[in-house]
């Protein structure tokens, strides 16, 4: 008998809410970028910047035109008022001539935005910017510099905003963004929610360093990315920097603010592990959370260097986040974490987080890896095999539920059925039958082989499942993977043969 998974995905998880297909939205947006070049009397040059970068699921999503390398967010919360005041300081190049460019903001009331253009050197060195003309309309934030922008040109822009932030909240009752908790809040950006907390380009394929500061009522903790720079104390308020040197994309950013234990320890390689645990949590996640050093040695020997300059995890109450995510460095948990589940986020590291999905269609890159390694985890820890796992859901015995068991056929891995699915089990169970059939066909070395080098090939980088199906067919030149990519990976339905 095979092992029940620890955590049935796709039905705790759902559909985000479709923020963005608010009916309004696109012509009112379309209209104020229609007005913006139409005042071009002042000769500024080039053209808007694209509303969206045209996500198959999420086309309001992003923005065209140019490309954020870093995010300098100075953010002040008090959980009291619920109220953020945040000062984003994007720096980003522009693609194309712009004589306008979009930003994405959800609620919260901006207050200034200016554009300092032909910036040079590193981040830290704001220039003074000039104030630039802002419209609103749905989560779209346009922003008309006073000159264009030339294509080529790396630019800074400052938005200070403030106000409540919103809570997200999907069909199903699941919720991202800005999310309240016992003793704070904590951020999850997955889809969508990340434009909750501060505005930017907010689409995968954009990834950016970050600088991340919080500030919060002195006797409570903000934790996020990366590594802990700087902590200071004044007046009452604590103040925390977060630097994220390696790209990330803006759904895996988040912010924990509340009371946590901070452990800080580092692996036997010197990498730090960076552990926050609201102290509820603390007893019943100790042995699983010293287990993280563990994982990731087994990870590298699996899938390659562990892509990142710092590690570890954030545990909240099951009360205050109903799912895990692979926020970058540190995932979040609701509670005590089982090995499964860490192994599952810290595999993301990897496939999500270093190596990013072009579009949200191609979540099963995510998703599918992730869940492979935890079938690889349990073959390599006396479980069952990948094989086994195979075969069990392959003959609809695998989850508890015929439901469960037959919604692994819904839809095609690399195909979900629409937005409200990207988290179904043909995206995890069904993914990963596709990694393992790929497996069957060039055997353990090849394979082996492969997620090292997929990992390596993208590192830091956006990959399509085109990109995927185009590498497995290079690295096994001999082999023939035509059935694969019709049958389990595009086709519809359960294939005819396991
Ligand atoms: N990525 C998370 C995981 O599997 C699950 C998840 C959280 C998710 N939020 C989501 C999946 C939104 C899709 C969409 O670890
Ligand atoms: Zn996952």
């Amino acid at each position: 008998m095979v092992s029940r998974p620890r955590r049935i995905t796709g039905v705790h998880r759902s559909s985000p809410a479709l923020p963005f297909t608010v009916p309004v939205a696109v012509p009112f947006t379309l209209a104020v970028a229609l007005v913006l070049t139409g005042c071009g009397g002042d000769g500024v040059q080039g053209r808007p910047g694209a509303s969206g970068v045209r996500d198959p699921y999420f086309p309001k999503l992003g923005n065209g035109g140019y490309d954020v390398t870093h995010y300098g967010l100075k953010l002040a919360y008090d959980p009291d008022t619920e109220r953020l005041t945040g000062t984003a300081e994007i720096t980003a190049r522009a693609t194309q001539d712009l004589s306008a460019f979009n930003l994405d903001l959800k609620g919260l009331d901006v207050e200034a935005v200016s554009v300092a253009a032909s910036v040079t050197g590193a981040a830290a060195e704001a220039g003074a910017g000039e104030d630039a003309r802002w419209n609103r309309a749905g989560h779209e934030l346009t922003v008309r510099p006073r000159d264009g922008l030339d294509k080529g040109e790396t630019f800074r822009t400052t938005v200070r905003y403030s106000g409540v932030p919103e809570t997200l909240t999907d069909p199903d009752g699941s919720q991202e963004g800005w999310l309240r908790t016992a003793d704070g809040a904590l951020a999850l950006g997955e889809p969508t929610g990340s434009m909750t907390w501060f505005p930017g380009n907010h689409h995968p394929s954009d990834k950016a360093s970050y600088d991340i500061v919080i500030t919060v009522p002195e006797g409570l903790r903000a934790v996020s990315n990366g590594e802990l720079t700087d902590e200071s104390t004044r007046d009452g308020r604590a103040s925390f920097s977060w630097h994220t040197a390696e790209p990330m994309a803006s759904y895996v950013a988040t912010v924990a603010i509340g009371r946590y234990d901070l452990t800080r320890t580092t692996t036997k390689d010197g990498l730090p592990v960076v552990v926050a645990v609201d102290p509820t949590q603390a007893e019943a996640s100790r042995a699983a959370l010293a287990g993280i050093p563990g994982i990731l040695e087994w990870a590298e020997a699996a899938f390659g260097p562990y892509p990142f300059s710092s590690s570890g995890a954030i545990v909240d109450r099951e009360d205050d986040v109903g799912y895990a995510l692979e926020t970058q460095n540190r995932p979040v948990f609701p509670g005590a974490p089982d090995t499964g589940l860490l192994v599952h986020e810290l595999a993301h590291q990897w496939f999500g987080d270093s190596v990013t999905p072009g579009s949200w269609r191609d979540m099963w890159l995510n998703e599918g890896f992730a869940t492979y390694a935890e079938w690889l985890w349990e073959e390599d820890h006396g479980g069952d095999t990948a094989e086994e796992i195979f075969n069990s859901l392959y003959s609809g015995d695998y989850f508890d539920d015929p439901e469960l068991d037959a919604a692994v056929w819904a839809f095609p891995p690399a195909k979900p059925s629409g937005a409200a699915n990207i988290s179904d089990s043909p995206v995890y169970e069904r993914g990963a039958m596709v990694l393992h059939k790929i497996r069957r066909t060039v055997g353990d070395v090849v394979f082996h082989n492969m997620l090292r080098g997929w990992a390596a090939a993208h590192r830091h980088g956006n990959a399509t499942t085109a990109d995927f199906t185009a590498y497995v067919e290079k690295a096994a030149p001999d082999k023939h993977f035509g059935e694969i990519w019709d049958d389990w990976l595009y086709g519809e339905g359960k294939p005819a043969r396991p």
